[in-house]
């Protein structure tokens, strides 16, 4: 067991690339993320699981196909399984995101914005493949 906390904003100094979650901590089988996004992610949907945005920076959109959610710092969203979404920011915007091991991105969709899994985040390091 680790002494230190998670700190967030360290954590999100050590990595640019945008829709490109890194694991900071997981929970039984569920994996705290940090992502930036900017622009357009693809619309997707997760057959499996809910998946939880919590935005710490900035402000975001999830589209869906009858509304629109916004989302700012301080401000969280679960978005229901198999519920089609397409999350969307104008500027950055920093998330923590909360889901079970192995949940793919971009769910069913694929496509050049699909990221690999399991992305650690080590204090004191750059980016470490597990
Ligand atoms: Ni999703």
């Amino acid at each position: 067991m680790s002494s230190a906390a998670i700190n967030f904003s360290e954590k999100l100094a050590m990595f640019t690339e945008l829709w490109s979650p890194r694991v900071v901590a997981e929970m039984n089988d569920y994996q705290f993320k940090l992502v930036k996004v900017k622009g357009d992610f693809v619309w997707h949907d997760h057959q499996e699981t809910d998946e939880v945005f919590v935005v710490l920076k900035g402000t975001m959109h999830i589209a869906f196909r009858d509304r629109d959610v916004q989302l700012s710092a301080g401000e969280m969203y679960v978005v229901p399984k198999g519920v089609e979404h397409k999350p969307y920011a104008d500027e950055e915007c920093h998330m923590l995101l909360v889901e079970p091991r192995s949940v793919v991105n971009t769910g069913e969709a694929g496509g050049e914005l699909q990221a690999k899994n399991d992305l650690w985040i080590q204090q004191g390091s750059r980016v470490l493949v597990r």
